[in-house]
Protein backbone atom coordinates (compact mmCIF):
# COMPACT_ATOMS: atom_id res chain seq x y z
CA UNK A 1 0.00 0.00 0.00
CA UNK A 2 1.36 3.44 -0.95
CA UNK A 3 1.90 5.90 1.91
CA UNK A 4 2.01 9.60 2.71
CA UNK A 5 3.99 11.22 5.52
CA UNK A 6 2.27 13.20 8.28
CA UNK A 7 3.57 16.50 9.72
CA UNK A 8 5.36 14.61 12.52
CA UNK A 9 7.12 12.15 10.18
CA UNK A 10 4.71 9.24 10.74
CA UNK A 11 3.90 7.23 7.60
CA UNK A 12 0.22 6.71 6.79
CA UNK A 13 -1.27 4.41 4.11
CA UNK A 14 -3.03 6.19 1.23
CA UNK A 15 -6.33 4.33 1.77
CA UNK A 16 -7.98 3.35 5.04
CA UNK A 17 -10.56 0.66 5.75
CA UNK A 18 -13.46 1.85 7.95
CA UNK A 19 -15.77 -0.18 10.16
CA UNK A 20 -18.55 2.28 11.00
CA UNK A 21 -21.98 0.60 11.28
CA UNK A 22 -20.38 -2.89 11.58
CA UNK A 23 -22.20 -3.69 14.79
CA UNK A 24 -22.30 -7.46 14.26
CA UNK A 25 -18.99 -8.22 15.95
CA UNK A 26 -18.34 -11.56 14.26
CA UNK A 27 -19.03 -10.04 10.86
CA UNK A 28 -16.79 -7.09 11.70
CA UNK A 29 -13.92 -9.37 12.76
CA UNK A 30 -14.31 -11.41 9.57
CA UNK A 31 -14.41 -8.29 7.38
CA UNK A 32 -11.34 -6.72 9.00
CA UNK A 33 -9.42 -9.99 8.70
CA UNK A 34 -10.38 -10.16 5.03
CA UNK A 35 -9.40 -6.52 4.52
CA UNK A 36 -5.98 -7.18 6.06
CA UNK A 37 -5.52 -10.26 3.87
CA UNK A 38 -6.50 -8.18 0.83
CA UNK A 39 -3.76 -5.65 1.55
CA UNK A 40 -5.31 -2.87 3.66
CA UNK A 41 -2.97 -1.77 6.44
CA UNK A 42 -4.92 1.21 7.81
CA UNK A 43 -8.00 0.25 9.86
CA UNK A 44 -10.23 3.02 11.18
CA UNK A 45 -12.56 2.40 14.12
CA UNK A 46 -13.93 4.47 17.03
CA UNK A 47 -15.13 3.92 20.58
CA UNK A 48 -18.57 4.97 19.35
CA UNK A 49 -18.62 2.22 16.68
CA UNK A 50 -18.71 -0.33 19.51
CA UNK A 51 -16.56 -2.78 17.58
CA UNK A 52 -12.98 -2.11 18.73
CA UNK A 53 -12.79 -5.57 20.29
CA UNK A 54 -13.67 -7.22 16.97
CA UNK A 55 -11.04 -5.11 15.20
CA UNK A 56 -8.51 -6.15 17.84
CA UNK A 57 -9.33 -9.83 17.37
CA UNK A 58 -8.90 -9.54 13.60
CA UNK A 59 -5.55 -7.78 14.02
CA UNK A 60 -4.35 -10.57 16.29
CA UNK A 61 -5.60 -13.32 13.99
CA UNK A 62 -4.00 -11.69 10.92
CA UNK A 63 -0.50 -12.35 12.27
CA UNK A 64 0.69 -9.14 10.57
CA UNK A 65 3.52 -7.40 12.42
CA UNK A 66 2.26 -4.49 14.51
CA UNK A 67 4.68 -2.02 12.90
CA UNK A 68 3.20 -2.78 9.46
CA UNK A 69 -0.27 -1.72 10.59
CA UNK A 70 -1.80 1.71 11.01
CA UNK A 71 -4.68 1.65 13.48
CA UNK A 72 -6.85 4.64 14.27
CA UNK A 73 -9.60 5.06 16.81
CA UNK A 74 -11.50 7.98 18.27
CA UNK A 75 -12.48 9.59 21.56
CA UNK A 76 -16.24 9.96 21.94
CA UNK A 77 -18.05 13.12 23.07
CA UNK A 78 -18.86 11.84 26.58
CA UNK A 79 -15.11 11.35 27.24
CA UNK A 80 -14.05 14.61 25.65
CA UNK A 81 -12.61 16.37 28.70
CA UNK A 82 -9.24 16.51 30.45
CA UNK A 83 -10.55 14.31 33.27
CA UNK A 84 -12.02 11.57 31.05
CA UNK A 85 -9.89 11.48 27.90
CA UNK A 86 -7.12 9.21 29.20
CA UNK A 87 -9.60 6.69 30.62
CA UNK A 88 -11.45 6.71 27.26
CA UNK A 89 -8.18 6.17 25.41
CA UNK A 90 -7.07 3.28 27.65
CA UNK A 91 -10.46 1.56 27.29
CA UNK A 92 -10.05 1.67 23.51
CA UNK A 93 -6.46 0.46 23.71
CA UNK A 94 -7.47 -2.48 25.87
CA UNK A 95 -10.38 -3.44 23.60
CA UNK A 96 -8.05 -3.30 20.60
CA UNK A 97 -5.48 -5.41 22.46
CA UNK A 98 -2.73 -2.95 21.52
CA UNK A 99 -0.13 -1.00 23.44
CA UNK A 100 -0.26 2.08 21.20
CA UNK A 101 -2.42 3.47 18.39
CA UNK A 102 -1.09 5.07 15.24
CA UNK A 103 -3.72 7.79 15.14
CA UNK A 104 -6.12 8.97 17.83
CA UNK A 105 -8.80 11.48 16.94
CA UNK A 106 -11.20 13.69 18.83
CA UNK A 107 -14.34 12.38 17.13
CA UNK A 108 -16.51 15.50 17.33
CA UNK A 109 -15.84 19.20 17.96
CA UNK A 110 -18.04 19.27 21.05
CA UNK A 111 -17.65 19.25 24.85
CA UNK A 112 -14.25 20.13 26.36
CA UNK A 113 -12.04 19.27 23.38
CA UNK A 114 -9.35 21.68 24.58
CA UNK A 115 -9.03 19.82 27.89
CA UNK A 116 -9.18 16.44 26.15
CA UNK A 117 -6.48 17.45 23.72
CA UNK A 118 -4.19 18.45 26.59
CA UNK A 119 -4.53 14.90 28.01
CA UNK A 120 -3.98 13.36 24.57
CA UNK A 121 -0.83 15.41 24.01
CA UNK A 122 0.52 13.85 27.23
CA UNK A 123 -0.24 10.36 25.83
CA UNK A 124 1.38 11.40 22.54
CA UNK A 125 4.52 12.49 24.40
CA UNK A 126 4.58 9.10 26.17
CA UNK A 127 4.44 7.33 22.77
CA UNK A 128 1.01 5.76 23.34
CA UNK A 129 -0.34 7.75 20.37
CA UNK A 130 1.84 8.11 17.28
CA UNK A 131 -0.21 10.90 15.69
CA UNK A 132 -3.04 13.10 16.93
CA UNK A 133 -6.05 14.07 14.91
CA UNK A 134 -9.28 16.01 14.98
CA UNK A 135 -12.46 14.93 13.27
CA UNK A 136 -15.37 16.89 11.85
CA UNK A 137 -13.69 20.20 12.65
CA UNK A 138 -14.64 22.98 10.27
CA UNK A 139 -12.12 25.69 9.49
CA UNK A 140 -13.44 28.24 11.97
CA UNK A 141 -13.14 25.86 14.94
CA UNK A 142 -9.84 24.52 13.72
CA UNK A 143 -8.37 28.01 13.34
CA UNK A 144 -9.17 28.75 17.00
CA UNK A 145 -7.89 25.32 18.06
CA UNK A 146 -4.59 25.73 16.21
CA UNK A 147 -4.13 29.25 17.53
CA UNK A 148 -4.22 28.09 21.16
CA UNK A 149 -2.41 24.73 20.91
CA UNK A 150 1.34 24.33 20.48
CA UNK A 151 1.14 20.69 19.38
CA UNK A 152 -0.50 20.68 15.99
CA UNK A 153 -2.76 17.74 15.14
CA UNK A 154 -1.50 15.75 12.15
CA UNK A 155 -4.90 15.20 10.49
CA UNK A 156 -8.48 16.32 10.22
CA UNK A 157 -11.03 13.71 9.09
CA UNK A 158 -14.06 15.22 7.41
CA UNK A 159 -16.86 14.21 5.08
CA UNK A 160 -15.70 14.39 1.47
CA UNK A 161 -17.00 12.82 -1.74
CA UNK A 162 -17.45 13.95 -5.36
CA UNK A 163 -20.65 15.83 -4.43
CA UNK A 164 -19.12 17.56 -1.39
CA UNK A 165 -15.52 18.20 -2.27
CA UNK A 166 -14.43 20.57 0.51
CA UNK A 167 -11.82 22.47 -1.55
CA UNK A 168 -11.78 25.29 1.01
CA UNK A 169 -11.12 22.90 3.90
CA UNK A 170 -8.48 21.06 1.89
CA UNK A 171 -6.67 24.29 1.11
CA UNK A 172 -6.80 25.37 4.76
CA UNK A 173 -5.39 22.01 5.93
CA UNK A 174 -2.62 22.12 3.33
CA UNK A 175 -1.68 25.65 4.42
CA UNK A 176 -1.40 24.32 7.97
CA UNK A 177 0.55 21.22 6.98
CA UNK A 178 -2.23 18.88 8.12
CA UNK A 179 -3.39 15.81 6.21
CA UNK A 180 -7.03 15.62 5.11
CA UNK A 181 -8.77 12.26 5.61
CA UNK A 182 -12.15 11.70 3.95
CA UNK A 183 -14.97 9.80 5.63
CA UNK A 184 -17.71 8.16 3.54
CA UNK A 185 -15.68 8.75 0.34
CA UNK A 186 -18.32 6.94 -1.74
CA UNK A 187 -21.00 9.04 0.00
CA UNK A 188 -22.02 5.73 1.63
CA UNK A 189 -23.77 4.99 -1.68
CA UNK A 190 -25.99 8.10 -1.36
CA UNK A 191 -26.69 10.68 -4.08
CA UNK A 192 -26.79 7.78 -6.60
CA UNK A 193 -23.02 7.96 -6.75
CA UNK A 194 -22.72 4.61 -8.56
CA UNK A 195 -25.28 5.72 -11.19
CA UNK A 196 -23.68 9.07 -11.97
CA UNK A 197 -23.29 9.38 -15.76
CA UNK A 198 -20.01 11.35 -15.66
CA UNK A 199 -18.40 8.89 -13.26
CA UNK A 200 -19.74 5.94 -15.27
CA UNK A 201 -18.32 7.36 -18.49
CA UNK A 202 -14.87 7.93 -16.97
CA UNK A 203 -15.02 4.44 -15.43
CA UNK A 204 -15.87 2.87 -18.77
CA UNK A 205 -13.00 4.77 -20.46
CA UNK A 206 -10.49 3.30 -17.96
CA UNK A 207 -12.25 -0.07 -17.69
CA UNK A 208 -12.58 0.51 -13.96
CA UNK A 209 -15.56 0.78 -11.62
CA UNK A 210 -17.11 4.04 -10.44
CA UNK A 211 -15.76 3.35 -6.94
CA UNK A 212 -12.23 2.99 -8.35
CA UNK A 213 -12.58 6.30 -10.22
CA UNK A 214 -13.69 8.08 -7.06
CA UNK A 215 -10.93 6.53 -4.95
CA UNK A 216 -8.32 7.37 -7.58
CA UNK A 217 -9.64 10.96 -7.65
CA UNK A 218 -8.94 11.13 -3.89
CA UNK A 219 -5.45 9.73 -4.40
CA UNK A 220 -4.65 12.32 -7.06
CA UNK A 221 -5.92 15.06 -4.71
CA UNK A 222 -3.64 13.71 -1.94
CA UNK A 223 -6.62 13.04 0.33
CA UNK A 224 -6.80 9.75 2.22
CA UNK A 225 -10.22 8.07 1.85
CA UNK A 226 -11.54 5.79 4.60
CA UNK A 227 -13.69 3.37 2.66
CA UNK A 228 -15.88 0.51 3.82
CA UNK A 229 -16.95 -2.63 2.04
CA UNK A 230 -17.99 -5.87 3.66
CA UNK A 231 -17.76 -7.61 0.29
CA UNK A 232 -14.35 -9.26 -0.47
CA UNK A 233 -14.59 -8.52 -4.20
CA UNK A 234 -15.36 -4.83 -3.66
CA UNK A 235 -12.75 -4.63 -0.89
CA UNK A 236 -10.11 -5.74 -3.40
CA UNK A 237 -11.47 -3.49 -6.15
CA UNK A 238 -11.23 -0.46 -3.85
CA UNK A 239 -7.45 -0.72 -3.48
CA UNK A 240 -6.73 -1.52 -7.12
CA UNK A 241 -6.39 2.13 -8.07
CA UNK A 242 -2.67 2.53 -8.56
CA UNK A 243 -2.40 1.23 -12.14
CA UNK A 244 -4.12 4.07 -14.00
CA UNK A 245 -4.31 7.86 -13.95
CA UNK A 246 -7.13 10.34 -14.36
CA UNK A 247 -6.34 13.11 -16.85
CA UNK A 248 -6.60 16.81 -15.91
CA UNK A 249 -9.79 16.93 -17.98
CA UNK A 250 -11.30 14.00 -16.06
CA UNK A 251 -10.28 15.58 -12.74
CA UNK A 252 -12.08 18.77 -13.86
CA UNK A 253 -15.21 16.85 -14.88
CA UNK A 254 -15.34 15.25 -11.42
CA UNK A 255 -14.60 18.66 -9.89
CA UNK A 256 -17.78 19.96 -11.55
CA UNK A 257 -19.89 17.44 -9.59
CA UNK A 258 -19.41 19.42 -6.37
CA UNK A 259 -22.67 20.73 -4.90
CA UNK A 260 -21.04 22.31 -1.86
CA UNK A 261 -23.52 20.48 0.38
CA UNK A 262 -23.26 17.52 2.68
CA UNK A 263 -24.76 14.18 1.59
CA UNK A 264 -25.72 13.59 5.23
CA UNK A 265 -26.93 15.97 7.94
CA UNK A 266 -25.58 19.43 8.53
CA UNK A 267 -25.43 20.23 12.25
CA UNK A 268 -25.80 23.94 11.82
CA UNK A 269 -28.54 24.92 14.26
CA UNK A 270 -28.72 24.79 18.04
CA UNK A 271 -31.61 22.36 17.78
CA UNK A 272 -29.64 19.90 15.62
CA UNK A 273 -26.55 20.13 17.83
CA UNK A 274 -28.61 19.61 20.98
CA UNK A 275 -30.34 16.61 19.44
CA UNK A 276 -26.99 15.13 18.39
CA UNK A 277 -25.45 15.68 21.83
CA UNK A 278 -28.43 14.09 23.59
CA UNK A 279 -28.11 11.04 21.31
CA UNK A 280 -24.32 10.97 21.68
CA UNK A 281 -24.58 10.39 25.44
CA UNK A 282 -26.51 7.18 24.83
CA UNK A 283 -23.52 5.48 23.19
CA UNK A 284 -21.90 2.76 25.31
CA UNK A 285 -18.28 3.82 25.05
N1 LIG B 1 -15.24 10.38 11.54
C1 LIG B 1 -16.49 10.37 11.24
O1 LIG B 1 -17.27 11.18 11.76
C2 LIG B 1 -16.98 9.35 10.27
C3 LIG B 1 -18.30 9.37 9.79
C4 LIG B 1 -18.69 8.43 8.86
C5 LIG B 1 -17.77 7.49 8.40
N2 LIG B 1 -16.49 7.47 8.90
C6 LIG B 1 -15.48 6.48 8.43
O2 LIG B 1 -15.59 6.33 7.01
C7 LIG B 1 -15.77 4.95 6.72
C8 LIG B 1 -16.54 4.73 5.45
O3 LIG B 1 -17.77 5.38 5.49
P1 LIG B 1 -19.16 4.75 5.06
O4 LIG B 1 -19.17 3.31 5.34
O5 LIG B 1 -20.20 5.62 5.66
O6 LIG B 1 -19.25 5.04 3.50
P2 LIG B 1 -18.45 4.66 2.14
O7 LIG B 1 -17.18 3.96 2.41
O8 LIG B 1 -18.47 5.90 1.35
O9 LIG B 1 -19.48 3.67 1.45
C9 LIG B 1 -19.75 2.39 1.92
C10 LIG B 1 -20.90 1.84 1.09
O10 LIG B 1 -20.51 1.69 -0.27
C11 LIG B 1 -20.57 0.31 -0.66
N3 LIG B 1 -19.39 0.03 -1.47
C12 LIG B 1 -18.09 -0.01 -1.05
N4 LIG B 1 -17.27 -0.25 -2.08
C13 LIG B 1 -18.06 -0.40 -3.17
C14 LIG B 1 -17.80 -0.68 -4.52
N5 LIG B 1 -16.56 -0.87 -4.96
N6 LIG B 1 -18.86 -0.77 -5.38
C15 LIG B 1 -20.12 -0.60 -4.94
N7 LIG B 1 -20.44 -0.33 -3.66
C16 LIG B 1 -19.41 -0.22 -2.78
C17 LIG B 1 -20.59 -0.49 0.62
O11 LIG B 1 -21.35 -1.66 0.45
P3 LIG B 1 -20.69 -3.14 0.67
O12 LIG B 1 -20.16 -3.18 2.07
O13 LIG B 1 -21.85 -4.05 0.45
O14 LIG B 1 -19.62 -3.29 -0.38
C18 LIG B 1 -21.32 0.47 1.58
O15 LIG B 1 -22.72 0.38 1.40
C19 LIG B 1 -16.48 4.43 7.98
O16 LIG B 1 -16.46 3.03 8.09
C20 LIG B 1 -15.72 5.13 9.07
O17 LIG B 1 -14.48 4.48 9.33
C21 LIG B 1 -16.09 8.38 9.81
Amino acid sequence: MKELILNNGIHIPCIGYGVFRMTDLDACEKAVLQALKTGYRFIDTAAAYENEEAVGRAIKRSGIKREELFISTKLWVSDTSYEKAKAGFYRSLERLGLDYVDLYLIHQPYHDYYGAYKALVELYQEGKIKALGVDNFKQDRLADFLFFNDTKPAVNMIECNPFYQRDDEKEYLEKNNMQMLAWSPLAAGKASVFENEILKEIASHHQKSVAQIVLRWFYQRQIIPIVKSANPKRMKENIEIFDFELSNEEMKLIGNLDTGHTCFHERDTAQKVNHFLEQSLKFKV
